[in-house]
């Protein structure tokens, strides 16, 4: 059976930051699953789209979005990494995401990400959902005050600008609508291995990481 490690959590869990490093070191398929919704956000915004329209399912079904072998991502062929990561493009995403008709358009689009050698999937619903029978999973979780600080030191290194106590409330307001939506909420899998990162360094929780995945025995 082909490896798949599912990382679900809260934003700023660092859970983006530590799938990309296990995929870079156990040679895996890395899917960036909260990119598919933020792109959707982007694209129904681009075509002028009312968020709450039934319309935003037939744009994530048509989606025309592409990454490079570094990561980047287009939208019908247009870069669009500088705006894919701001607050404002996560909001719209978590707006789109609570809709059952957008999640069912783009399954069928992450399941294609699992290829052999293995992969490493992360979002919100990756062991529950889109890979229940996934070998490895793993909820990553920190306190909120943590997440927001964490999120202010990137978009601020990023060059972007924030503003910490509005982080907060954002950062509050979507992880709500995540845990509290009707389908596919954002809860750990019952098999799944719960790291709390709030007072750990990205090192200390690969490494907690890495011993569940060789006990699991998929390395
Ligand atoms: O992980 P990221 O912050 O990029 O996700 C943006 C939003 O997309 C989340 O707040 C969530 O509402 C939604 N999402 C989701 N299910 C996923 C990944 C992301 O509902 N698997």
């Amino acid at each position: 059976m082909m490896p798949i490690i599912t990382i679900d959590g809260p934003s700023g869990s660092g859970k983006g930051t530590l799938a990309r490093r296990l995929a870079q070191h156990l040679g895996f398929h890395l899917l960036d699953s909260g990119a598919l919704y933020r792109l959707t956000a982007l694209a129904a915004q681009k075509q002028q789209i009312d968020l709450s329209a039934a319309e935003v399912a037939d744009v994530a079904e048509t989606l025309n979005v592409r990454f490079d072998a570094a990561g980047a991502a287009y939208l019908d062929e247009v870069g669009v990494d500088s705006v894919l990561r701001t607050e404002q493009t996560g909001a719209m995403a978590s707006q789109i995401a609570a809709r059952p008709d957008v999640r069912a358009a783009l399954l069928a689009r992450q399941r294609a990400f699992a290829q052999a050698p293995g992969l490493v999937a992360d979002g919100r619903d990756m062991g529950t959902v889109v890979f229940p029978s996934a070998s490895v999973k793993i909820f990553l979780d920190a306190s909120a005050q943590i997440r927001a600080d964490r999120r202010y030191k990137q978009l601020i290194g990023n060059g972007l600008s924030a503003n910490l106590a509005a982080l907060i409330e954002e950062i509050q307001a979507r992880d709500d609508r995540d845990r509290n939506r009707a389908v596919a909420p954002l809860i750990p899998a019952p098999d799944a291995l719960v790291i709390d990162s709030s007072h750990l360094t990205i090192e200390a929780v690969e490494a907690q990481m890495m011993d569940f995945i060789r006990a699991q025995g998929v390395v």
